[in-house]
């Protein structure tokens, strides 16, 4: 092993997922944005439009969408933008703070620590960091006053998760390994009973035994044509398969079950061997030396790619867990494609499932799962829906259409002849293939939601602010991203629609804004509640967050806002503490309490940090001390109205 200069070691860094690592040259979505305003620059023979040179959500004709369902309207006060500590619902709403991160949730566990003093055993027993993606599993059934509430632990953050004894380095001893093992048991998910108990208030059942936490360290299973015999996923260091990671966003299957995405995963591995390099795989996965600067490779050989580099065929997967089952083994479904999956949401039609996913990076792809058959068929033969259908990418079309491109092995490009040994071959390299089809290329698809009453289904395209040209396709950036709603007939026909459907940013920065629409940045989380209201959540990057220079001073802190389908009205409902993402989000059956996270407050930020210094393990409350005045911890929020009402009416 020869030695390398030391990296500049700033710890956790997060952001640099929208970089990207595409250099096919397949089309981008704003080339046929801009092709399809053009047009209809033409037909209408406005030159107004011409100004922006974008698709703004106001230039496109309702008629053809948000059809069925009774309209919804919006029933509350806009907050405004804010800039403080704090979190703020409108007027009429209550906000509680429930399971931040570090709280137990078992019988005996031990309590947070406000110094970060809890151990990796301590945090086993404890809800995990970096709350995201959420759903709330009513028990029973169509309950709306108790039920499972299972999250995702997405990232961990060096300055907060150690003690300023600590320190945030990883080191290659023994204080290293028990470091990364603290930081892998506070990702994952965990599974924990709430009840509702009156006054508005709810509560964690610490005594239920549907308690669980799921870690990197948990052991998991492989299902689908990707076996963990696989020579590519085969490992001597890690003989048996643990463990899911950068738990992003979420999704719930029809029959009872959580879905859970990893994203950022290859921001784990790294190596300090000069003589390692990435294969063509790896590298287009977004895989080098140092990741995303973590340096658990230090301290764990598991992480280091010249030791150990199949383990990183292990991760990139969608997740199920049967939160009912808390005995349960994790299992990585691999017919669903690795990626850095952001969600995986299920929509419903003629019995069949459809898992709809974005792959989170500047320049990817859209894909869709569809069962081969109707999931209870599939169940009452005792297998899983999910290891048994195909899995396609999207291609979007300037006209406003686009087909879903299938990823099977013989089929188009993917051949024998080409390269393509079988189906788990194509898996394991699902973006190569995606390339392959010739999909198109997206800034940064997040998360999907689908309006159950119009099977109408939104996309969030968080931002293009990425430096790459080659996945920039030489257009401008695009710095506020923006949400894409499409439409099958069927979830299960390969043809379906696409507009623009809101326009994000600020038109003081951004004249393709329409003036007068609520300011907010980088969407990211995105939910249709059971009425049709569409809430947006968003993900603002610490590096642009709250900054003149880059035309974010008016939009804020990151925000929670609701917008209405059918004339795009868009309110902001809640704005969150400085340096936090808004993320996971779900409801209650009734619509009358809703579940919102509050994702890494206080983390490093560009420009809280040029006032008060950047946040470290000595001093972690630099940018925030949300939610209780002392260390910053991620929470979920329990928001609910006053009068009891349906929120957001
Ligand atoms: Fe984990 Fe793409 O947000
Ligand atoms: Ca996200
Ligand atoms: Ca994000």
């Amino acid at each position: 092993m020869s030695s390398r200069p030391e990296h500049v070691e700033s710890i956790e860094l997060h952001d640099t997922d929208d970089i990207g690592s595409n250099p096919s040259a397949n089309p981008h979505i704003e080339t046929l944005i801009a092709k399809r305003i053009s047009r209809r620059q033409v037909l209408s023979g406005s030159l107004a439009l011409a100004a922006g040179g974008f698709l703004g959500g106001s230039l496109v004709p309702l008629e053809t969408w948000a059809q069925s369902g009774p309209r919804v309207r919006l029933g509350f006060k806009e907050v405004p933008a804010s800039s403080d500590d704090t979190l703020v619902v409108p007027e009429g709403y209550t906000a509680q703070v429930l399971a931040p991160w570090g709280t137990p949730i078992f019988p005996g566990a031990p309590r947070f620590a406000e110094d970060a003093s809890n151990s990796a055993a301590d945090q086993e027993k404890q809800v995990g960091f970096n709350h995201d993606g959420m759903q709330f599993f009513p028990m029973p059934r169509l309950c709306s006053n108790r039920g499972l509430l299972v999250m995702n632990h997405e990232y961990t953050d060096a300055n907060m998760i150690y003690s300023a004894e600590q320190g945030g380095r990883i080191t290659p001893d023994a204080a290293g390994r028990e470091k990364v093992a603290k930081a892998l048991a506070a990702h994952g998910v965990t599974v924990v009973a709430v009840r509702h108990c009156g006054n508005g208030k709810w509560e964690i059942i610490k005594h239920d035994p549907h308690n669980r936490r799921i870690t990197g360290n948990t052991p998991v299973a492989f299902s689908g044509p990707v076996s963990i015999d696989h020579p590519m996923l085969k490992s001597t260091i890690t003989p048996s398969p643990r463990g899911t990671l950068n738990n992003c966003s979420c999704g719930k299957t029809p029959w009872g079950t959580y879905l859970t995405g990893e994203e950022n995963w290859n921001a784990y591995f790294g190596t300090d061997d000069f003589s390692w390099s990435a294969t063509a795989l790896e590298a287009r996965y977004g895989v080098s030396y140092s990741g995303f600067g973590y340096y658990w490779h230090r301290a764990e050989a598991r992480f280091d790619l010249s030791q150990n580099r199949n383990e990183l065929n292990r991760f990139g997967w969608v997740v199920e867990i049967d939160p009912f089952k808390p005995k349960s083994t994790p299992v990585k479904r691999t017919a669903l494609g690795r990626f850095k999956h952001e969600g995986a949401t299920c929509m419903e039609h003629k019995g069949r499932v459809a898992v709809y996913m974005g792959d989170d990076e500047n320049g990817e792809y859209l894909y869709r799962f569809v069962s081969a058959k109707p999931w209870k068929e599939h169940l009452a033969n005792g297998e899983s829906p999910l290891d048994h259908g195909t899995l396609y990418v999207a291609r979007f079309h300037d006209e406003g259409t686009g087909e879903w491109l299938p990823l099977v092995h013989g089929v188009g490009p993917l051949t024998t002849a080409n390269g393509w040994q079988d189906q788990a071959d194509v898996l394991i390299r699902t973006r190569m293939a995606a390339d392959a089809v010739g999909a198109t290329r997206l800034h940064r698809p997040e998360w999907v939601a689908g309006d159950a009453r119009t099977g109408d289904l939104y996309v969030t395209l968080s931002n293009g602010a990425g430096n790459n040209a080659a996945v920039n396709s030489g257009r401008a950036s695009n710095p506020y991203g923006h949400i894409v709603r499409f439409h099958e007939d069927e979830h299960s026909d390969t043809a379906f629609n696409w507009e623009v459907f809101l326009l994000a940013g600020d038109p003081i920065y951004d004249p393709a804004v329409p003036m007068g629409q609520t300011v907010f940045g980088s969407p990211d989380g995105i939910m249709v509640d059971g009425s049709g209201i569409v809430w947006i959540l968003t993900d603002v990057s610490n590096g642009s967050l709250n900054m003149p220079m880059r035309g974010f001073d008016n939009i804020g802190n990151n925000a929670m806002l609701a917008a209405l389908p059918d004339t795009r009205e868009v309110r902001r409902f809640l704005t969150g503490p400085r340096g936090c993402e808004i993320t996971g989000v779900t409801m209650t059956p009734d619509q009358r309490t809703l579940f919102v996270n509050i994702q890494h407050p206080g983390e490093s930020t560009t420009y809280w940090n040029e006032q008060y210094g950047p946040p470290s393990t000595a001093n972690p409350s630099a940018v925030s001390s949300w939610p209780f005045g002392r260390r910053p911890r991620s929470a979920t929020v329990v928001i609910r109205k006053k009068d009891g009402g349906k929120i957001g009416q």
